[in-house]
């Protein structure tokens, strides 16, 4: 073997063998020196690629033994970068509050998240300066102000409007027997009143099913793509199919968000060369604030890219957060019965009993509680508080990063390092919270009678600045802007729910809160429940009980026995229809078969076409049989009296 083959291979193995022994790293023993925060022991690279094959509850549950085990701040490598996590609501306090200047920052876009955010050009992954500073201000104070929520009651009216209908309908149709799956509700409500705040125009449900669309598309695919980011220039060769769709995906996301940008933009331009005057229902818009605003760094307004993500960032942060956490509340609510009917007298004390689901509380003009109305409820805001702490929907806040080297517990936390929070944990840390797995509203209220008037829950600081108990929205100067929005959004809507529905459990279902990774933390076994109106008549509430034995098929039943009836008495053709309509759809009813099931709208037709023929020709028939058996059974004494008188 030749001499240089032998001294250039050596060399090569004696500069291999140091990084392998440098890849074998732990930060509780040679980080000890850096003092990085303790935590496991890690291979780079295997380590990473063992995260990132664990599912986020796998993760989650290695979080929290790995706490157990190091105590309440942890190292763990994934990925180039350190990984620090925090997991008491003191050491939280201290890092985002006390130090907020230091720990506001963002860590450095990987490529996928650039592509999304436009090179960080969106409130939550910009970095802690001008930029962020300017587009959260904006947020804040153009749409988040006091006044301009209430300028969107109209918009939560509409939208409530609408989703008490669709509750309605499903309630009523053959897929009702296994309860209301309530969530695509809920998520179709939350987009169709934030598409309206974002674009100030109330799209139609097709309109919004498309924005739903190809937002929740990237939202759920984000963890897939997660993968591109971890040899960015290698899996752009290993993964081409997945770069594609996700380039595919942003694409879809800018077809169907620019057109709607561009539309508003051609409104403001036209509201501003007066050429058009605002109407009455007209409100500000996200779009309309971000028109004017110019970047402070680069001296230059926002491309219509940058709006997309901004527009795509307000989107996503306000629906699958406050649909998640509605589904929460609603399922506890259903689980505690008890709960929803204290919270369900408390409604009624301050507004009155439910309304009527008639044809006048269907649309705009339907009957809801305000704003106002929400202010006195103190239970209300126990529950809604409650969901939040105990069903956090992020189990942990977007990665922050710290704008220098920084000590926190006596440990280093370095500039590159990221930094995340135990926040469902701090929620449910049974120092703080007594009982903290139980569902337990009263914990909120300073006495235990809130409904009398006791214990107000809006006392609670749920912003974390004087002491952090629970952090949901997070704390500190990177807090969810919206945090009051989202909670005003969900007292509205369980407080319209509850009154206007009563929340029951399927037979046999006793709902289970177990938990499920999608962008937030959702219901694994989405809730199903059965809803119905409180709001009826006496009479109503007496065929109700008396149909309940066969929810799903009294209706078509009693039409049944009625144009059977009819049959015999007319022998008419017109009965002879509508009793084969009613035989389909009770037997659509009955095997739940879809296609069948759509022979049901006939059914409302079929009475209304039957009803003037009814109303001219069979009812005087009706009249005069009537009338006829009435003299039959009038002159009936009169016989009796003549075969008295014959018999004598
Ligand atoms: C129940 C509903 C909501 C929950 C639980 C929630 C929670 C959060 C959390 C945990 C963060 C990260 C905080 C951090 O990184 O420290 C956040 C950030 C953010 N949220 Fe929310 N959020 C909700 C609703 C909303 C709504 C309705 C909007 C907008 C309309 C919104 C807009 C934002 C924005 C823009 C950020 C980034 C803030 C920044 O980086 O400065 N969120 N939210």
């Amino acid at each position: 073997m030749e001499t240089w083959f032998v001294i250039i291979s050596s060399l090569c193995i004696a500069a291999l063998i140091k990084p392998l022994l440098n890849l074998i790293v732990s930060p509780s023993s040679s980080d000890h020196k850096k003092n990085l925060p303790p935590g496991p022991t890690s291979v780079p690279l295997i380590s990473t690629l063992l995260w990132l094959r664990k599912s986020f509850s796998e993760m989650e549950s290695a979080l929290r033994s790995f706490r157990a085990k190091y105590g309440p701040i942890i190292t763990v490598r994934i990925g180039s970068r350190p990984a620090i996590f925090i997991g008491t609501h003191t050491l939280a306090h201290q890092a985002l509050v006390q130090n907020g200047a230091v720990f506001s920052d963002r860590p450095k876009a990987l490529p996928t998240s650039k592509i999304i955010s436009s090179n960080q050009h969106n409130i939550s992954s910009a970095g802690y300066g001008p930029t962020w500073r300017l587009l959260r201000r904006n947020l804040t104070s153009e749409i988040l102000h006091p006044s301009r929520v209430k300028s969107y009651s109209a918009a939560r009216q509409w939208v409530l409007g609408i989703l008490i209908n669709r509750l309605v309908v499903e309630s009523q149709s053959a897929a009702a027997v296994e309860g209301v799956r309530v969530v695509d509700h809920f998520q179709y409500a939350m987009f169709g009143l934030l598409v309206l705040m974002c674009f100030g125009d109330r799209l139609d449900e097709k309109q919004i099913k498309e924005v739903e669309r190809v937002q929740r598309q990237m939202l759920l695919g984000f963890r897939r793509f997660n993968i591109l980011n971890f040899w960015p220039k290698l899996g752009k060769i290993v993964f081409r199919n997945r770069w594609q769709e996700f380039i595919q995906f942003r694409q879809s996301q800018e077809d169907v968000l620019i057109p709607l940008i561009r539309s508003r933009m051609e409104v403001v331009k036209q509201r501003q060369q007066g050429k058009m005057e605002p109407d009455k229902e007209s409100v500000v818009a996200y779009v309309d604030t971000l028109v004017d605003l110019e970047l402070p760094d680069e001296k230059r307004k926002l491309n219509e890219e940058e709006m997309v993500s901004l527009c795509s960032e307000f989107l996503n942060a306000g629906t699958d957060t406050t649909s998640t956490a509605l589904q929460w509340i609603m399922a506890n609510l259903v689980k505690y019965p008890h709960v929803q009917t204290k919270l369900y007298k408390e409604i009624t004390s301050i507004v009155g009993p439910s309304p009527q689901l008639g044809e006048k509380n269907k649309k705009a003009d339907m009957l809801m509680l305000n704003e106002d109305d929400l202010q006195r409820m103190p239970y209300l805001k126990s529950v809604v508080l409650e969901g939040l702490r105990r069903h956090p929907p992020g189990h942990f806040v977007l990665p922050h990063t710290v704008t220098k080297d920084v000590e926190l517990e006596g440990y280093l936390v370095p500039k590159d390092a990221t930094i995340n929070f135990l926040v469902a944990d701090i929620g449910w840390d049974p120092k703080v919270w007594d009982e903290p797995m139980e569902f337990k509203p009263e914990r909120f209220c300073t006495n235990n009678n809130t409904s009398d008037g006791g214990g107000p829950a809006d006392l609670f600081d749920i912003t974390g600045s004087r002491e952090i108990k629970m952090m949901p929205f997070g704390a500190g100067r990177r807090i969810c802007p919206a945090a009051g929005l989202a909670v005003l959004h969900l007292e509205f809507f369980v407080a319209n729910l509850v009154w206007y529905f009563q929340w029951t459990a399927m037979e046999g279902d006793t709902i289970d809160l177990s938990e499920k990774q999608e962008f937030t933390t959702v219901m694994k076994y989405p809730l199903r429940a059965h809803i119905s109106p409180r709001g009826l008549s006496q009479n109503q509430l007496r065929v109700k009980s008396w149909a309940s034995s066969t929810p799903s098929l009294h209706l078509p039943r009693l039409s049944f026995y009625f144009d059977l009836t009819m049959l015999c008495i007319y022998e008419d053709i017109y009965a002879f229809v509508y009793l084969i309509i009613t035989c389909l759809t009770l037997v659509s009813r009955s095997v739940h078969f879809s296609s069948l099931a759509s022979i049901e709208f006939l059914h409302p037709i079929s009475y209304a076409v039957w009803l003037p023929y009814f109303i001219l020709f069979t009812l005087p028939e009706t009249i005069s049989l009537v009338s006829h058996l009435l003299t039959l059974s009038l002159t009936a004494p009169a016989k009796q009296t003549n075969v008295s008188e014959l018999s004598r």
